[in-house]
């Protein structure tokens, strides 16, 4: 199979952290945190080194403050739950996944109020309307560091330096940029940010980080079991263990700390300009084929995605041809991102997604470019 949906999860994954996951899985997995003995404190430590190298590799200061989940949706809603109360005000973007859109709708019902900022066709959003949406009582302002539908980034440095200067809680949401963007919170004035271990920092499904910087007050959205405090009827309100309650997926959070590695080794920006490269070459094909409706913008502009639709063909119906008659992977529909393709354009076709990643080569570029031809030729 040629594996062209990174931007749902990547494939395949770095050597090194498979066998971290089963060496810890066959070897000395026990309860980290929970136990005394040798099992437990070795499977503690490897965790802890997992979260200090996803530490460093977003630039994060205080360790303990990056709480792993079992996913980015999972990080979004403890940052926006966990933080926003009755009264306060959101702006966010018309761009964001649906991780984004339905906590903050649900919060509707406890009094949280937000606006949705309008990208342009290209799904980029402006600093400047950005600021505009802004009330005096914005608590937060959530963008996504780039679609997940388009590829498209969002101006983040702009953007931080605005909610720095209003007193307002800058979010991202990781989902697309994580890996082959520089999420460093610090340059960019990053409160909050959620990541996926499994797109582009290559680890295992199932894992996802937040960083909640030192001065947000953040109440958990989920108690139970830390390991500490056993009497107290109350959560521990410490960083990490007060919002891991319960059992953690340890072997799948140290292979996340592996395949960080791998990616820090190769650079991000190396991993950048690799994936860019073959979007650039890909979409010059697309635009010489008169069948094929192109969305979202020009690769400098955007993350490893291509937005195609084939002209009198539903998406759903070119992702099966993809698959049944080429052995090509990609997603079509809707991305669980309906606004975004209301923003572009595509709300009543949804589009075929074709997304890179660090292992894909210029020969998987050019097969599914002659799998477009071939399905061009047959309408
Ligand atoms: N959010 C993931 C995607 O864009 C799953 O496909």
């Amino acid at each position: 199979m040629i594996y062209l949906d990174n931007g749902a999860t990547s494939f395949p994954k770095p050597q090194d952290m498979t066998r971290a996951m089963e060496e810890c899985i066959t070897l000395y997995c026990g309860n980290p945190g929970r136990s005394g003995h040798d099992m437990s404190m070795k499977t503690g430590e490897e965790v802890y080194s997992a979260r200090r190298k996803l530490a460093e590799f977003f630039n994060v200061e205080n360790t303990e403050r990056l709480v792993f989940t079992k996913n980015t949706t999972e990080a979004l809603n403890m940052g926006l739950k966990g933080v926003l109360k009755g009264g306060d005000h959101v702006v966010t973007t018309s761009m964001e996944h649906n991780s984004v859109l339905r906590p903050l709708k649900a919060l509707e019902k406890k009094g949280v109020k937000h606006t949705i900022v309008k990208a342009d066709r290209q799904g980029i959003v402006k600093g400047c309307d950005i600021q505009k949406a802004i009330r005096p009582e914005t608590r937060l302002i959530i963008v996504t560091a780039a679609s997940n539908v388009t590829g498209s980034k969002m101006p983040l440095k702009e953007i931080g330096e605005l909610a720095a200067k209003k007193g307002v809680i800058f979010m991202v949401d990781g989902a697309q940029g994580a890996g082959s963007m520089d999420l460093d919170v610090k340059k960019l004035n990053i409160d909050l940010l959620a990541v996926p271990g499994h797109k582009g920092l290559l680890g295992p499904l199932g894992t996802g980080a937040l960083y909640v910087s030192p001065g947000i007050k953040i109440e958990p959205i989920t108690e139970g079991g830390t390991g500490t405090e056993s009497k107290s009827r109350l959560q521990p309100e410490e960083f990490p263990e007060g919002f891991e309650a319960g059992t953690i997926n340890a072997p799948a959070i140290i292979g996340l700390g592996k395949s960080v590695e791998f990616v820090k080794k190769l650079g991000t920006d190396v991993i950048a300009s690799y994936e860019e490269e073959l979007i650039t070459f890909l979409d010059n094909e697309l635009m010489n084929m008169d069948f094929i409706q192109y969305y979202g913008p020009e690769a400098c502009k955007k993350t490893g995605i291509s937005l195609i639709n084939v002209k009198g063909t539903g998406a759903e119906e070119v992702t099966s041809l993809l698959n049944d008659n080429f052995g090509i992977a990609v997603r079509g529909g809707y991305h669980c991102a309906g606004l975004a393709h209301k923003t572009i354009g595509t709300w009543d076709t949804g589009a075929v997604r074709i997304s890179v990643g660090p292992y894909n080569t210029k020969r998987d570029i050019i097969a599914v470019v002659d799998a477009l031809w071939h399905i061009g030729k047959r309408i």
